[in-house]
């Protein structure tokens, strides 16, 4: 495997950064890292390894001879830079959600859908953080009994929201009032906000049906049914999520267990009794996703009821949901172990 040049696009942000800390971990084979930024952090230095690197500003100019770029900006700044960064021959993973349901760009979970990475033509996007989690955590059961529908409520920290989202917050809990320029509609201190994103015309945020529509292509399944409730809680990292889901054959939650416990990328974290279950305290700064609380839906019709379950996730959405998520995709497309 040679070595590789590697490109982040929001090198400065909360997910860029983390980028960083992930490609080091991993040991991604790198012979030349380049960050870019706006105008605005062009110039700043970024430690990498031990090496002092400068952040550029953004230009197609500045990406030649890149053999990957990581994109980690929000979608005006994707929409502007990445795909010319993929018509010079870069190959590019994004995170932003401008692309994420283009039909000419793969959608990918490496414990979902790992083979379309060969449906590239050059831009992959990486789904959206809550998704990622909540779907990484379902698959080993839809793999055994097909997922009919879910219905899901997130609790999404509010690193989630960028940098900005951590300052808001932490600026909230130190006195200050909310800053006139908060990301969040309302104070997020000792408060929760059940918006993500704009309203459609059936109540839902955008934010919302990300779960059903990424989860639809991910799982190449349209008929796939999801009602999502996503809210913005005061955790730094990790989202977490409850879901219940309805199956097309029946499940005990003795084997759902099973199926979560040997999965790749998942820790079943289940004992009620010893109050072992997933929180945000636990799966913070790594890249695991917990699944716990298993156990059968009592709502559920009687005709349902042996393919009915409910459970409770949690990961680092910086990480999984994003930085290393994107990493793995990258390792995947370059055949790096
Ligand atoms: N945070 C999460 O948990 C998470 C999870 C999944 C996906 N995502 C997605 O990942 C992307 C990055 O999110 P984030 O949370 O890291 O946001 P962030 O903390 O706000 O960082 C945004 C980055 O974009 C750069 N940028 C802004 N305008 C630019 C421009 N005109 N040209 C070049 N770079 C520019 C910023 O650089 P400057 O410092 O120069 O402004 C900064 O590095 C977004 O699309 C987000 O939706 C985030």
């Amino acid at each position: 495997m040679k070595n590789l040049k590697v490109g982040i696009l929001g090198a400065t942000g909360a997910v860029g950064q983390q980028m960083l800390i992930v490609l080091a971990e991993r040991n991604f084979p790198i012979s030349e890292l380049r960050l870019f930024g706006s105008a605005r952090s062009a110039g700043t230095k970024i430690a990498f390894k031990g090496e002092e690197i400068t952040v550029q500003e953004a230009s197609l100019e500045a990406f030649k001879g890149l053999d990957l770029l990581l994109g980690a900006a929000d979608n005006d700044v994707a929409k502007k830079f990445l795909p010319g960064a993929a018509a010079m021959g870069v190959h590019v993973v994004d995170n932003s959600s401008a692309f994420r349901l283009d039909p000419e760009v793969p959608l990918v979970i490496p414990e979902v859908n790992p083979e379309d990475v060969k449906l590239s033509k050059g831009l992959i996007a990486n789904p959206n953080c809550a998704t990622i989690i909540g779907l990484a955590a379902v698959m080993p059961l839809h793999r055994y009994a097909r997922i009919r529908r879910l219905v899901v409520s997130t609790y999404q920290a509010v690193s989630g929201a960028g940098k900005a989202g951590i300052d808001n917050l932490e600026s909230e809990v130190k006195g200050n009032p909310r800053s006139e320029n908060s990301c969040f509609p309302y104070p997020i201190a000792y408060n929760l906000i059940p918006q993500i994103g704009g309203f459609n015309d059936a109540g839902y945020t955008s934010e919302e049906m990300k779960f059903q529509n990424e989860g639809r292509k991910m799982l190449h399944d349209d008929t796939l049914r999801v009602a999502c409730t996503c809210v913005r809680v005061p955790i730094i990292r990790s989202h977490s999520e409850a879901i219940t889901i309805e199956f097309e054959r029946d499940i005990t939650p003795e084997k759902a267990r099973e199926l979560l416990a040997d999965a790749p990328g998942l820790v079943l974290c289940d004992d009620p009794e010893a109050k072992q279950y997933p929180m945000p305290l636990l799966t913070s700064d790594q890249d695991l996703v917990y699944v716990g609380r298993v156990r059968r839906d009592l709502s559920a019709e009687a005709d349902k009821f042996n393919r009915s379950l409910t459970l409770f996730c949690c990961a680092d959405q910086v990480r999984k949901g994003a930085a290393t998520n994107a990493i793995q995709i990258a390792e995947l497309v370059f055949g790096i172990a």
